[in-house]
């Protein structure tokens, strides 16, 4: 048996409403124009358009992820990489 748990992504400094979000998929598969003010470039970590600072549960970023970021953002302790952010519960996110 399977389960499919949703987690809610908040997004409060835009007019977005929170978007439902599959607990498996990466934000840049769950989050789309349409659903979200954050803009996908590359969707694979490299391009920094998707910087956001995040607050909430998730998996903390690989060692990838921490070298981009720690060039694009090296004093924000809660800056990610949307596009490789895989939710562990509710999340808010700001765009940097
Ligand atoms: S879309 Fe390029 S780093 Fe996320």
């Amino acid at each position: 048996m399977t389960t499919n748990t949703h987690y809610t992504v908040q997004f409060p400094d835009s007019d977005y409403a929170p978007a439902t979000v599959n607990a498996d998929q990466l934000l840049s598969v769950s989050l789309t124009l349409e659903n979200s003010p954050i803009l996908f470039g590359c969707r694979t970590g490299i391009c920094g358009t998707c910087l956001v600072s995040a607050t909430g549960e998730m998996l903390p970023p690989d060692a990838d992820e921490q070298e981009v970021l720690s060039i694009l953002a090296p004093d924000c302790a809660t800056a990610r990489l949307a596009c490789q952010l895989r939710p562990m519960g509710n999340l808010s996110l700001t765009l940097l």
